[in-house]
C-alpha cells in the first residue's frame, strides 16, 4: 500500500447547529462521550494513516491544537492549516498541497462517523488508481452526493444533492485521491454558490476514467452528524454499543496501542496523566487485553 496522508476538514460555520456553534466549531461538539473529531481521526488511524492535517477556521485551529496537540502522544503527526473562508471541499487539497507531497491522500469530513469493519477503506487505499469514492445505501440520497454505477461497479454518473436521485447510493465524506489532486482542484471553476465542488473533482477523475467506487456493505454504520438531531442519534448509537459491550468506540489511546503506534510503556504514561474519569478508567481496564 502506498503511504497515505490524511486530511480532516473541520471548517465551516456550522450554522445548522446554531446556537451550539456560536462559541466553538461543530467538530468539537460532543458525540456522546467524545468530541466529534475523535471519530474521523480514529477512522484514519485504524486505516494505518499516521500523518494527519487538520483544516479549520482561524478561530478554531487553536482549539483543535489544544485538544489534539502534535499527535505525538498517540504516535502520529498532526499538523494544522487555517482555512480563511469556506471555499468548498476541494480547497482542502489546495491548502494541503505541500502536506500531500507525492503521496496519495485520504480526506475525511470532520462530521462523518464510521462504525464497523473498515475493510472497505483499506481496500480503497490499496486499490486506488486516481480517485476512489465510497457508496453507501441510504433512504434519503437527495441529501448527499449520489453515485450511479453499473453491475460491474463502474461509475456512470455523480450528482450533488439531486432532486431526482438516480440511485440510493450516497457518497460519504471520505475520499481517496492520488497526488494530482491539488493540481486538478486548482483548475475547478466555482459553482453558483461560489465554491469549488467535490462532485466536480469526481467528474474530472471520471472523465479520465480514473474514478473507482468501493461499496460499503450493510455491516457498517455511516452517520453524518451535522444537525442537532443527527448528533443526538449518533450519540445514542455510540452510547448503546459502548454500554452493551463495555468498550469505547474511537478512543485514540486504545487505537494507538492496538495499531502499535505507541508502546505499552508510553500508553501507561499518557493514560496515567489523564484526569480521573470514566475515560481513564476504561483506558486502564483494557490494558490486560493488550499484554
Ligand atoms: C458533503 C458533500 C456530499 C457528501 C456529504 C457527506 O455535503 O458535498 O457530496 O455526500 O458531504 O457528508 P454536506 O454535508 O457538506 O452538505
Amino acid at each position: 500500500m502506498a503511504n497515505t496522508k490524511g486530511i480532516i476538514l473541520a471548517g465551516g460555520k456550522g450554522t445548522r447547529l446554531y446556537p451550539l456553534t456560536s462559541t466553538f466549531s461543530k467538530q468539537l461538539q460532543p458525540i456522546y462521550d467524545k468530541p466529534m473529531i475523535y471519530y474521523p481521526l480514529s477512522t484514519l488511524m485504524l486505516a494505518g494513516i499516521r500523518d494527519v492535517l487538520i483544516i479549520s477556521t482561524p478561530e478554531d485551529v487553536p482549539n483543535f491544537e489544544k485538544l489534539l496537540g502534535s499527535g505525538e502522544q498517540w504516535g502520529i503527526n498532526i499538523s494544522y492549516i487555517v482555512q480563511q473562508f469556506p471555499g468548498g471541499l476541494p480547497q482542502a487539497f489546495i491548502l494541503g498541497e505541500e502536506f500531500i507531497e507525492n503521496q496519495q491522500v485520504c480526506l475525511i469530513l470532520g462530521d462523518n462517523l464510521f462504525y464497523g469493519k473498515l475493510d472497505f477503506l483499506r481496500n480503497g487505499l490499496k486499490n486506488n488508481d486516481g480517485g476512489t469514492i465510497f457508496a453507501y445505501q441510504v433512504d434519503n440520497p437527495n441529501s448527499y452526493g449520489v453515485v450511479e454505477f453499473d453491475k460491474n461497479h463502474s461509475v456512470i454518473s455523480i450528482e450533488e444533492k439531486p432532486d431526482l436521485p438516480k440511485s440510493n447510493y450516497a457518497i460519504p465524506g471520505l475520499y481517496i485521491f492520488d497526488n494530482n489532486v491539488s493540481a486538478i482542484s486548482k483548475e475547478l471553476k466555482p459553482s453558483k454558490r461560489g465554491e469549488i465542488e467535490i462532485t466536480d473533482l469526481h467528474k474530472a477523475y471520471l472523465n479520465q476514467e480514473k474514478l473507482r467506487v468501493e461499496m460499503i456493505g450493510r455491516g457498517v454504520a455511516w452517520l453524518d452528524t451535522g444537525t442537532p438531531e443527527a448528533m443526538l442519534e449518533a450519540s445514542n448509537f455510540i452510547h448503546l454499543i459502548e454500554k452493551r459491550q463495555g468498550t469505547k468506540i474511537s478512543c485514540p489511546e486504545e487505537i494507538a496501542l492496538q495499531q502499535h503506534f505507541i508502546s505499552m510503556e508510553k500508553y501507561l504514561e499518557i493514560v496515567n496523566n489523564l484526569p480521573n474519569c470514566d475515560y481513564k478508567n476504561y483506558c486502564l481496564k483494557i490494558v490486560k487485553e493488550y499484554q
